[in-house]
């Protein structure tokens, strides 16, 4: 399985730190946050990872991160992305690299408390299809801010609902995202949201239409470093804490 990290975007939401750089180089405790992604893969047994990144600071990334030895990743490629076009259009760079394995997408300010071996396990264990990972959050106004799974009678996954006003149920989507090869031939479909970005959630919709979305609700806690100031902050809580 190969793994994809998505480190572009503007990080809008923590402007003006993003000016200056990228959000995913912004430390996160004690060193920048796309290490604890990069970790969280390698941990997981991922040892090929591709980051795909753009802006004025890709530059940054190679500094960082170089050939990836010193993070135990034995093969690590970078991809560029020119405009800022949306998540699934940041994946959509890794076509190449992937080929016709299964992929493994973890967006690049997401930190996970649990390990991610099992839910690798898993998806490898998956025929075909898709795996998405869940966490519990009792808060509305936080799952306003994410994409939130909608369930029919028999607790199977019918769509999600990327930021709703009325969240159909607690269960928010993380970004940690497995996809097989069918996930090149959605792509080109997809059209701009409101936002203008292509959706990553429209690729998951795709996979639920045809009942092959798999989901695990994952323990402790998770965060998305990038969703706010606040929340930027409550990461770096949780991984000082963690840490120290
Ligand atoms: O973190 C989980 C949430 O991530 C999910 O609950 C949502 O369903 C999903 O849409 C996504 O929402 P965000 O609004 O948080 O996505 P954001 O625009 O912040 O992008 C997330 C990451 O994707 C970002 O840290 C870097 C990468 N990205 C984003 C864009 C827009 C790219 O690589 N390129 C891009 O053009």
């Amino acid at each position: 399985m190969k793994g994809v990290i998505l480190a572009g975007g503007v990080g809008s939401r923590l402007a003006p730190l993003t000016r200056i750089t990228n959000k995913h180089l912004l430390p996160l405790y004690d060193r920048p946050m796309v290490t604890y992604a990069v970790e969280a893969l390698v941990d997981a047994g991922i040892g090929e990872l591709m980051l795909v990144t753009g802006g004025m600071h890709a530059g940054e990334f190679f500094r960082l991160l170089g050939n990836g030895h010193e993070y135990g990743i034995d093969r690590l490629f970078y991809a560029y992305q020119e405009n800022q076009g949306g998540v699934a259009e940041a994946l959509g760079l890794a076509e190449r690299y992937v080929g016709d394995d299964g992929c493994c997408v973890l967006l690049a300010d997401n930190v996970f408390e649990t390990p991610l071996r099992p839910l690798v396990e898993r998806f490898a264990a998956q025929e075909k299809g898709a795996l998405i990972v869940l966490s519990r959050i009792e808060e509305d106004e936080h799952l306003r801010h994410l994409g939130v799974a909608e369930f029919d009678g028999d607790d199977r996954i019918v769509r999600i609902a990327e930021k709703p006003a009325e969240p159909p149920s607690r269960l928010g989507v993380t970004g940690l995202y497995f996809f097989d090869a069918q996930v090149w031939e959605v792509l080109p479909t997809l059209a701009p949201s409101g936002r203008g970005e292509l959706e990553i959630t429209d690729v998951i919709n795709w996979y639920a239409g045809r009942g092959e979305l798999e989901a695990e609700v994952v323990d402790g806690y998770w965060g998305d470093a990038g969703e706010s100031i606040e929340a930027y902050y409550a990461v770096n809580d949780f991984v000082r804490a963690r840490h120290g």
